[in-house]
């Protein structure tokens, strides 16, 4: 047993005990089945090294999680041309707040709130069907976790797609000012399953493993983006990747990470490590409360914080 395995493995036993803190996400409503003892880590170095805990094993879904994989597949098809969507700016605000779209004329603030997960979605969408957008995405994350088990959780979709009233204003305000060019419908299609992805903590820590080696999978040799391009990925998940509880996110673990309201974090130590983490009771700001814990534990343990 490695130094880390034992670390990794004494955080979990140590938060094990509070399983079931915080708020189980209810707004999508199959999300509210899930159980709320579920409590993975996987930690996946740049060296090849896998740790586990708990129910790292397990898929659930990523939700928010999936805008990190979505905004590199937008950069990779359209490059910095996308920035004419949407800004770079964290936003202060909760991740479905459409209070600043109005005021910023369409343009939302990052590509990890709501609004702005929706303008990248529409821009993966270009000159494809929904269900291409949908198949391009799952393929991405298959290739970039090296794994053919991962899927859509089309119960999940179809709940979402059911009570999304908020993510249909959100993008039909963002068509209202000329910034989305497909049909409200279309670009949800695609977002509402790219949210739906199940991934085990394991998968997700593989599929982040680029962002921590400079834009390469050391696991496969894939170059999947250039050095700059992970680097910048990186700054918006540290400075936008937990909505208005970043900030306290970067005091706090100092790593980049992206939150979703399935109860799952994906965080990059550059140069070390892509931590994935799920537990899915949330705190006030939709995060995981267990999982951040476990990764301000594991920064302090380690060392990796950035800063
Ligand atoms: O659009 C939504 O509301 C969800 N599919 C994703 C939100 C989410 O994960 C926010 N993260 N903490």
């Amino acid at each position: 047993m490695t130094d880390l395995q034992a670390i990794v493995e004494e955080i979990h036993a140590s938060l094990s005990p509070r399983c079931g803190e915080g708020k189980v996400a209810d707004y999508i409503p199959q999300l509210a089945h899930v159980d709320p003892q579920k409590f993975g880590m996987a930690v996946v170095t740049v060296d090849g090294e896998t740790h586990l805990a708990g129910d790292a094993d397990e898929a659930f879904s990523i939700q928010s999680i999936s805008k990190v994989f979505t905004l590199t597949l937008a950069l990779g098809k359209h490059g910095e041309g996308i920035w004419k969507r949407v800004g770079r700016e964290p936003s202060g605000s909760a991740f479905n707040s459409i209070v600043q779209l109005e005021q910023e004329a369409g343009i939302p603030r990052n590509p990890f709130i709501n609004a702005g997960a929706i303008a990248i979605t529409d821009l993966v969408l270009a000159g494809h069907t929904p269900k291409e957008a949908i198949g391009e995405v799952v393929r991405f994350l298959r290739y970039l976790a090296d794994e053919e088990d991962i899927i859509v959780d089309q119960a999940v979709a179809r709940s979402e797609q059911a009570t999304g009233f908020r993510n249909f204003a959100l993008a039909n305000f963002m068509r209202s000012f000329g910034k989305l060019d497909h049909a409200a419908e279309l670009v949800l299609g695609v977002y509402f399953h790219q949210c739906a992805l199940a991934m085990s903590c394991r998968q997700l820590a593989r599929a982040g493993l680029f962002l921590a080696n400079s834009g390469t999978n050391p696991l496969t040799g894939h170059r999947v983006v250039s050095h700059l391009r992970a680097r910048r990925i990186n700054a918006l998940m540290l400075t936008c990747g937990h909505y208005d509880g970043s900030g306290d996110f970067a005091y706090r673990v100092g790593l980049p990470g992206k939150s979703g309201v399935g109860g799952g974090i994906l965080a990059v130590a550059p140069g070390k490590a892509s931590v994935a983490v799920w537990s899915p009771g949330l705190n006030e700001n939709g995060n995981s409360l267990l999982g951040s814990l476990a990764l301000e534990m594991l920064a302090t343990r380690t060392g990796w914080s950035v800063f």
